[in-house]
């Protein structure tokens, strides 16, 4: 007798996670456009602008080169020096290329440092609102995420008395993300120095996720890398996505002590190897030619948030703080849902089928409430989109 391998069940791992919430309303979204529906997507995690004639340039040359073998696992050597050198000259910090990996984008560097350091119990304590992925990660390596509740109304700040509220003798790691996806809200460096002071103090991994830090609109780019005296309880990972516009690309970086360097160096040997090899290149090009490609999209960027906040809080029943970095403006609409007698989970579904704009509902981050509008896209597509906003909110 034969028994069929689809009968039996997948791991209890993959059983705990779930695919990205944001997955199933782009898939709508998808479908809605292939339909012939004329979308404005403000779902999108991504930059609208291309990646800069420079870097792909550097890609090119690379493949004309064969520069398209293996590389060592951790990044060629040039590429690691180089990501040590650009924090370095921009943020004071002290990263040697042994205390760098490169990775295929920054979700790599999350995941793989999750599964480095995570255990059946460990808990790790996340700010709410959070971004998708961080609770999947969590729970794959079967840790607990302890979620930090922080508001609006304070402008989401927050604070070490808050983390240390939440500590256990099984928190391993404390994770921050400023600037935040999905409110945009940055942390004050003050606040992240005592975070990492009490962090450092229990012997607990601060891990940043410093994503977006090139998109800081406050006028004060800060990495926790800068504080060098507590370099050993801190994992920073970063991405080349959003700064270089090179989401695609998939290239991705962690700076943490060497140890753990050196175990997410063993664990990326065993799946996916180095980064693509031509990439690498690109990103040494990003990294080490003129920043100004960053300053030009930064500055777009504020233009941007300031006519998408502008245009929702002329709406009415629409609050919205000011988003200090990322490129997400992420209001309390739950005066509307409640007027509508729905949640803000529902009220996004109906305004994409109905209204025929993309967004994505707080609930996917953990704070119901909201939705999440990304304002990278054109001047002339974020007014189109307000106004059906507008439109439809006002026949609920
Ligand atoms: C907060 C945050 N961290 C990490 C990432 C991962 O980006 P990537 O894997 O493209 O580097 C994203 C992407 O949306 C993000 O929003």
């Amino acid at each position: 007798m034969s028994v069929t391998a689809g009968a039996r069940p997948f791991t209890a791992r993959i059983g705990r996670i779930e695919i990205s919430a944001t997955m199933a309303i782009n898939a709508e979204a998808t479908t809605m456009r292939a339909q012939g529906v004329d979308v404005v997507d403000f779902g999108a995690g991504e930059p609208h602008f291309a990646t800069p004639e420079h870097i792909k340039q550097a890609a090119i040359e690379a493949l004309e080169q064969n520069f398209t073998r293996y590389t060592p696992v951790a990044g060629i050597k040039q590429l690691r020096e180089a990501v040590a050198a650009r924090h370095r000259e921009d943020f004071g910090s002290t990263y040697s290329f042994d205390e760098t990996i490169l990775t295929v984008g920054g979700k790599q560097a999350l995941f793989n440092t999750f599964q480095v350091l995570i255990d059946h119990g460990d808990e790790v304590v996340i700010p709410v609102p959070y971004w998708v992925s961080f609770k999947d990660m969590v729970e794959y390596c079967g840790g607990k995420c302890v979620f930090l509740p922080t508001s609006a109304a304070d402008g989401f700040r927050l604070t070490a008395e808050m983390v240390e509220r939440a500590l256990t003798p099984r928190t391993r790691v404390i994770l921050v993300n400023s600037p935040n996806n999905p409110s945009g809200a940055v942390v004050s460096p003050e606040d992240l120095e005592a975070i990492a002071k009490l962090a450092a103090s229990r012997g607990i991994y601060l891990m940043s996720d410093e994503c977006y830090v090139y998109l800081n609109y406050t006028g004060e780019q800060f990495s926790l890398g800068s504080l060098t005296e507590y370099k050993d309880s801190l994992l920073l990972m970063g991405s080349l996505s959003k700064t270089y516009s090179m989401t695609g690309w998939r290239l991705g970086f962690a700076l943490a002590p060497k140890a753990v360097v050196s175990q997410l160096q063993k664990l990326q040997s065993q799946s996916t190897s180095n980064a693509t090899s031509i990439v690498q290149k690109a990103g040494l090009a990003a990294l080490i030619s003129s920043q100004e490609c960053v300053a030009q999209m930064r500055a777009e960027y504020i233009h941007l948030r300031d006519r998408m906040v502008a245009g929702l809080r002329s709406i009415p029943d629409v609050q919205c703080n000011l988003p200090e970095g990322a490129f997400y403006a992420f209001p309390d609409v739950s005066a509307v849902a409640k007027r509508a007698g729905i949640d803000t989970a529902e009220l996004a579904s109906r305004l994409l089928r109905e209204g025929h704009v993309v967004s994505v509902p707080g609930e996917a981050f953990g704070m119901a409430g909201h939705i999440r509008l990304s304002y990278a896209a054109s001047a002339e597509t974020i007014d189109r989109g307000l106004e059906r906003v507008r439109t439809f909110f006002a026949s609920l």
